[in-house]
């Protein structure tokens, strides 16, 4: 099936979908972007992605593209005509075209690109039922990473190092000893007495979405959640750990470098959220 890529008001083959040279996103990492779930036929969590896509654009001085509406029609459309029924969609909005100069340029129209990506959902239930392996690595971002946006340098050479490691994640530590997030994950730890924790938000995690409805997934289910940060220390020693993110939605750690977690298996916490979380979900019908 040949798959299509929506740039600019064009739905067109991925294979020959492109931007100018001159993009600023290209150029600069000058733009922000969202990933969301597809599930079932449903977009997952459509409202909270635009919400924080309106958060990162303003943080940045962008306007939205299109109305609200129009840019949910776009991406609707996207991942029909890519036939994504489990799976995800990537869009991104960069400042524009322009000569390049650091400053920002006048006039200049926004560059806007989806993409749909079927999922292996075989492959997610199975890494979800073993558990995954995570590495440290120092968080060498920048100091706005609650923006979203395309610089992610930082996070692709961490995950790397996951990969060269054989795991799956790499848990970002900060130069305090406490852990941020993971270089495309939130983390989140489960003490001794079943309590959640994960850091608060603020300008050094990205506030995740995922995260933000297991809260009140958690709360359905009786957990109690503290937002505080954590040291690796904690983190190893914990009776849980688990990542989030529209990828992975709940993702249960069994090992952070050498350290196995409790017993090396998914803990039952981690679980029983992880088959909640999609009871629980907002979803937007593709038709
Ligand atoms: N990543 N932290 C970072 C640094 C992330 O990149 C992500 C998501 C998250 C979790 O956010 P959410 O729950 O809203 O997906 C936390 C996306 C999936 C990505 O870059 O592909």
């Amino acid at each position: 099936m040949a798959r299509i890529a929506y740039v600019n008001g064009r739905y067109v083959p991925h294979r020959e979908a492109g931007v100018s040279i001159d993009d600023r996103g290209l150029q600069f990492g000058d733009a922000v972007y969202e990933v969301c779930e597809v599930r079932d036929g449903a977009l997952i969590d459509l409202p909270l992605h635009l919400d924080r896509l309106e958060h990162s654009l303003g943080a940045l001085g962008m306007a939205m593209p299109m109305p609200r509406g129009s840019l949910v029609a776009v991406l609707k459309q996207v991942a029909l005509r890519n036939k994504v029924h489990y799976g995800h969609l990537y869009w991104q909005i960069s400042r524009g075209v322009a000569r390049r100069d650091h400053g920002f340029p006048k006039g200049a129209a926004s560059t806007l690109i989806v993409t749909g990506y079927p999922g292996n959902l075989a492959k997610y239930e199975a890494n979800a039922a073993a558990g995954v392996a995570c590495v440290t690595h120092p968080d060498e971002r920048w100091a706005r990473v609650d923006i979203k946006t395309t610089g992610l340098l930082p996070n692709v050479l961490a995950k790397q190092a996951a990969r060269t490691a054989g795991a799956y994640e790499a848990i970002l530590v900060r130069p305090d000893g406490t852990v941020s997030e993971g270089s495309s994950t939130s983390v989140w730890i489960i003490t001794q007495d079943g309590t959640l924790v994960t850091r608060p938000p603020g300008p050094e995690i990205l506030p995740g979405i995922t995260g933000a409805v297991l809260r009140r997934v958690a709360a359905r289910e009786g957990c109690s959640v503290e937002e505080r940060p954590f040291t690796v220390e904690e983190a190893k020693s914990a009776r849980e750990v688990f990542l989030t993110s529209a990828g992975n939605t709940v993702m249960p750690v069994v090992r952070i470098d050498d350290a196995i977690i409790a017993n090396g298996a998914p803990g039952s916490i981690a679980t029983r959220l992880r088959t909640a979380y999609h009871a629980y979900v907002h979803r937007t019908a593709l038709q």
